[in-house]
């Protein structure tokens, strides 16, 4: 049995066959309808989601699957003090694969432990978000039609975002990438990124706190939210939270070809008057989440393409 709790728990060559699957499934959804009918996903969320818990149980529900879980830690037995590990023993007996977010760093790592199911990490703390990376890359070849050679910006809270972070360790796989790192000196990327990930692959890479003058280097930029919910105090996310804010004029310095990423929910750092620029592709990106979660759970759970 296969968990996905990092993006490197996927080689390369599993990575590519997800995606083209994805795109498989994206120009011929019916022929998938229902090669998941009969099984059932379980969707543990201990943290608020809008897109990726509803993404999955879209994906399944677009599989012929069927849904079971829960939408906060609040409304399970959490609450009364379960463990993951007892919860995910139960879950075991009701669905086929599940998928958990949680606020602890390593709790869905914890839970296939003990899990007779496969298990995704849906985002655990402001460790790793494998699938919003499928979903990235997904997105990213639609759009450019090849991972290899990007210069790619990451711009906001590098230090707590965990969809950067899962980023970063798949795209340094890929060839000649290179990563522009805009942040405040405050939320710069941890320094096991720096020193384990990006240095010891020798990937070539710049940190700075300036948007407009790497904007016109940049193949795709990858916008994030400062994370009200990993501060420890108010007033360093007030001073932080609208470090960068990508609008129409910043966008003006950007190529034509250039394409906004942005693992939502956006809160101020892109204006609404981008959403209406063609390199803006953060609602797309969201529709391609659903493929890649489609093409995630068949392998996962060994489903054959139906011929
Ligand atoms: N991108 C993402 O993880 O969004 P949600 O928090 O809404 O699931």
């Amino acid at each position: 049995m296969k968990h996905l709790i990092s993006p490197m728990d996927l080689s390369v060559d599993e990575i590519n066959e997800i995606l083209d699957l994805a795109k498989r499934i994206k120009e011929n959804p019916e022929k998938y309808a229902h090669v998941c009918d009969g099984k059932k996903i379980a969707t543990l969320f201990y943290e608020p989601s809008t897109r990726t818990r509803l993404s999955f149980e879209t994906a399944m529900l677009d599989l012929g699957g069927k849904v079971i879980g829960f939408s906060s830690a609040d409304s399970s037995s959490a609450a009364k003090g379960e463990s993951v590990a007892d919860t995910i023993r139960v879950i075991s007996c009701f669905a086929d694969i599940c998928a958990i977010r949680h606020p602890k760093e390593g709790a869905p790592k914890v839970a296939t432990l003990y899990s007779d199911i496969p298990v995704i990490n849906a985002g655990d703390g402001g460790h790793n978000h494998p699938t919003q990376t499928l979903t990235d890359l997904l997105t990213i070849k639609m759009l450019k039609d090849d991972l290899n050679n990007l210069t790619i910006g990451l711009c906001g809270d590098l230090k707590f975002g965990r969809t950067v972070h899962s980023l970063i360790n798949a795209m340094v796989r890929y060839k000649n990438t290179k990563f522009i790192l805009i942040s405040p000196n405050e939320l710069k990327i941890p320094d096991y990124l720096r020193k384990e990930v990006l240095e010891a692959n020798n990937i070539e890479f710049t940190e700075t706190d300036e948007l407009e003058t790497y904007m016109p280097q940049l193949d795709i930029l990858y916008m994030t939210r400062v994370q009200r919910e990993r501060f420890f105090n108010e007033e360093d996310y007030v001073r932080l939270k609208d470090s960068f804010i990508l609008d129409e004029k910043k966008m003006q310095y950007a190529r034509k070809d250039m394409f906004v990423l942005h693992p939502l929910p956006r809160v101020n750092e892109i204006s609404v008057d981008v959403d209406n620029d063609p390199r803006a592709v953060y609602f797309k990106q969201v529709q391609f989440g659903v493929y890649a979660r489609m093409a995630l759970i068949m392998k996962l759970l060994d489903i054959k393409e139906p011929s």
